[in-house]
Order: C-alpha cells, then sequence, then structure tokens
C-alpha cells in the first residue's frame, strides 16, 4: 500500500488550509527554517501516528524538511481531515494511511502500513503504533532508535509499558511539557471541545446546565470555557485536590449520579472508561447530550446505552439519539469518540503551534542522543520547554523583563531578611 486516502483531488483545499494554519505557526517555521538548513533527520524514517489534520501536516513537512523519510497514519478512525491527507500525498510527497470514518480493521491497516516501512523513531499520539510495534511487529524493535508522545493517555500507556519492563526503546512524553499540557490540554481543549459541540448540535451554551467529567489540564479547559459562554458548570472528580480546586475555581462538585439529573450536555476527559454509564442514563433529562473530549472511546458506556435504547437513530451528522423505553432521547455525539476532532477541526493551529515545535525538537534530540538513552518514558528536555516558550512569546510580540545585579544576587542569598 503506498498510501491510503479518501480522494487526491481533494489536495488543492487541503493545502490551501494547511497555508492558512502554517500563519498561526510561527514557532513551528523558524524550527522548519533551521531543519531545512542543518538536516538534523537525515535519511531518518519516522513513522507517525497522530490526528491527520492542517497542524499536523506542517509538523510532518517540518520533519521532511529535516532531512526525515515520513509516514503518516491516523490515530483516530474519526480525526482525519480528508483533503489533507491528500495534499501531504499528492504536493508533499508523505505518503498518508488515513481516512475519515475508516472502521477498526482499516484504521490498524493503515498502522501496519507505516509499521512496515519500518520506521527508526515512532512519532504516536495514544500509543496505538507502540502498542502494535511491540506485539505483531516486536521482530523490528532493534531498528528503532526513539519515539515521542503527545497525549495523556499515550503517556499512562506507555509509563505501564515501562513498568512491565517491556518498553523497547527510549520514549519522550511530550505531553508532560509545560509548553504542551498547559497550553494545548487547557486552552485547545477549552475551546475545539465547545467547537464540536457546537459544530454538530448548534445548541445554545447560555442557560444550559454542563456536566464536565474530568479536572485535569483538559477538563479545567472545558469548564472555564463553557462557564465563559453562560453555562452552569457542573465538575465531577474522583481526586480530591482537583475536585478542591474545582471548588475554588467556582464551580459545583458532585458525583455523577446526581449530576446526571441536572445536566443538559455532558463532556468526558478523564482517561478512564465507563464515566457515564447505565446508572446514568436511567435518570438524565430527556434531551440530554452527551460527548466525549478524551482520547479513547470508552469515557462513555456506549454498549449499555445501546441495551437501554427501544430505537437508535441519527438525527443530524454525528448526532444519534438514542430512545429510552419511557420516551426520554439522549444524543451520543461523534459515537463517543474525541467531539473536538470530529465534529471540528481539532485544537487551533496557534496552540499545536507549541505541542508541535516540542514533538520536531524532541524528534531532533532523539536523533542526536539515542545511544545515551534508555528504554525509558523521558521528560522533553527543559532547554526545549523554554525555548518553545520564548520563541511563542516573541512571536506573539511580548518582551519579558530581566533581573537586574542587584536582583540576581538578592535571590541567591539569605542575609536579607525584615
Ligand atoms: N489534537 C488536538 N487537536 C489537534 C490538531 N489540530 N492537530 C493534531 N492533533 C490534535
Amino acid at each position: 500500500m503506498k498510501h491510503h486516502i479518501k480522494n487526491i483531488q481533494l489536495a488543492k483545499e487541503g493545502q490551501r488550509r494547511i497555508e492558512w494554519a502554517e500563519r498561526e505557526m510561527p514557532v513551528l517555521r523558524a524550527i522548519q527554517e533551521r531543519f531545512r538548513k542543518e538536516k538534523p533527520l537525515k535519511g531518518k524514517r519516522i513513522g507517525a501516528c497522530l490526528h491527520v489534520t492542517t497542524e499536523t501536516a506542517n509538523l510532518m513537512i517540518t520533519l521532511k524538511a529535516g532531512g526525515a523519510d515520513v509516514k503518516l497514519c491516523a490515530s483516530n478512525p474519526l480525526s482525519t481531515q480528508d483533503d489533507v491527507a491528500a495534499a501531504l500525498t499528492k504536493n508533499h510527497g508523505i505518503p498518508t494511511y488515513a481516512i475519515k470514518g475508516e472502521n477498526e480493521k482499516t484504521y490498524y491497516s493503515h498502522l501496519k502500513a507505516v509499521l512496515e516501512t519500518r520506521p527508526q523513531i515512532t512519532m504516536d499520539d495514544g500509543a496505538d503504533l507502540v502498542g502494535l510495534l511491540h506485539s505483531r511487529y516486536q521482530h523490528q524493535l532493534d531498528e528503532v532508535i526513539g519515539g515521542t508522545e503527545e497525549t495523556t493517555t499515550g503517556v499512562i500507556r506507555l509509563k505501564a509499558m515501562e513498568k512491565d519492563g517491556v518498553l523497547g526503546y527510549p520514549i519522550i512524553a511530550i505531553n508532560d511539557a509545560d509548553t504542551k499540557h498547559m497550553f494545548d490540554n487547557r486552552y485547545g481543549t477549552g475551546q475545539s471541545t465547545l467547537d464540536g459541540i457546537i459544530r454538530a448540535t448548534n445548541v445554545l451554551f447560555a442557560g444550559k446546565t454542563v456536566v464536565v467529567a474530568g479536572y485535569g489540564w483538559c477538563g479545567r479547559g472545558v469548564a472555564s470555557r463553557a462557564r465563559g459562554m453562560g453555562a452552569h458548570t457542573i465538575v465531577t472528580e474522583i481526586d480530591p485536590l482537583k475536585g478542591l480546586e474545582a471548588v475554588m475555581d467556582g464551580f459545583e462538585v458532585m458525583p455523577m449520579v446526581k449530576a446526571a439529573r441536572q445536566g443538559d450536555i455532558f463532556i468526558t476527559l478523564t482517561g478512564n472508561k465507563h464515566v457515564i454509564r447505565e446508572e446514568h442514563y436511567r435518570v438524565m433529562k430527556d434531551g440530554a447530550i452527551i460527548c466525549n473530549s478524551g482520547h479513547f472511546n470508552v469515557e462513555i458506556d456506549i454498549p449499555a446505552l445501546k441495551k437501554l435504547a427501544v430505537s437508535i437513530k441519527q438525527v443530524r451528522t454525528f448526532v444519534d439519539e438514542y430512545k429510552m423505553k419511557d420516551g426520554r432521547r439522549i444524543h451520543l455525539l461523534a459515537e463517543g469518540r474525541l467531539i473536538n476532532l470530529a465534529a471540528a477541526e481539532g485544537h487551533p493551529a496557534s496552540v499545536m503551534d507549541m505541542s508541535f515545535a516540542n514533538q520536531a525538537l524532541s524528534a531532533r534530540y532523539m536523533a542526536r542522543e539515542h545511544e545515551s538513552l534508555d528504554p525509558r518514558v523521558y521528560d522533553v528536555p527543559k532547554e526545549i520547554d523554554k525555548e518553545v516558550s520564548k520563541l511563542k512569546l516573541r512571536s506573539m510580540n511580548m518582551f519579558l523583563d530581566v533581573l537586574t545585579p542587584e536582583q540576581e544576587k538578592y535571590l541567591v542569598s539569605w542575609q536579607e531578611g525584615t
């Protein structure tokens, strides 16, 4: 399979949109210019499994500018932008294996197609590619020098692999960089999740009760944006510290079984499974909307919802209506998959700029340093994180103060007091 996309003729529109996103990615653009001259990834085969979006396209183009031989597949069956897949394949010589709406079998055949090109560096989002490499393609592990992982869920899976002693090569946890999760997870997920819900349903948030499950960086972003749109916002949590933070941020915190009776719109972002399940469906209001913005489609127990339903029908694109025996209707968005990428376009380019700058610089770091690294999960080097924040601030025309010599001295002294 040389590539597998929906329609190569979509390339022109994909190209226009890739260029539009590029305008909002100044940090990645600066890295691309450097890569073009220095070729830090020369000859390296990179296998990427990411959401195929305009922002990802700019990352792939940057890696190629750095000398890498890049192949790309989708990290989610519903997140692909088909025009972008066409443009990457046709205009940039980056073979792409991704079709929006692909079934699970095709999804895995795309991951396999990338693995069959024998990548030396993996770039993953959710760790499906790494999981498959460690099961069906174990014989290729010796050729892999390192990898990067984009998201919270993927990092959790990789740390579990490291703990079990099965991780075969070093992987950098991009998600754990401050310039990633503090911005992408919070402001990116915050905005794109509401964007996805609105595009799918056209509901008004003002006056609604929104239930946000999980108050990690993503949940915080979504709760704050839902409130900003005028929604009464409830948070559910299992961690007392995060629950306390949500309360002091001004949200109501309660168990899902209680929130289920009150909510109009439910959004899961926990990284766990069956956060919304049978006991909750039984008490939800007629017309409730449920959706997920966590990585996998397990947060909402869909089989249980199906079992309770007397009928299921699609009432709008990305909106399935499940009718209960008592006549109540529950609306599931995007089959419980990432609503922001399925019904909207994922995070805006300006925030992906930082996440993908971390990706590009970490791939360069891996190419340079892999021989000194063990098969473990590593943080993004602090210098990279700092460089990304500096470049981003500069691109926004914002400048910092600098310490005076007197202040520098004060900060490392103990003699001065009251
Ligand atoms: N994850 C969330 N938003 C994304 C985007 N726009 N591109 C790639 N991955 C993403």
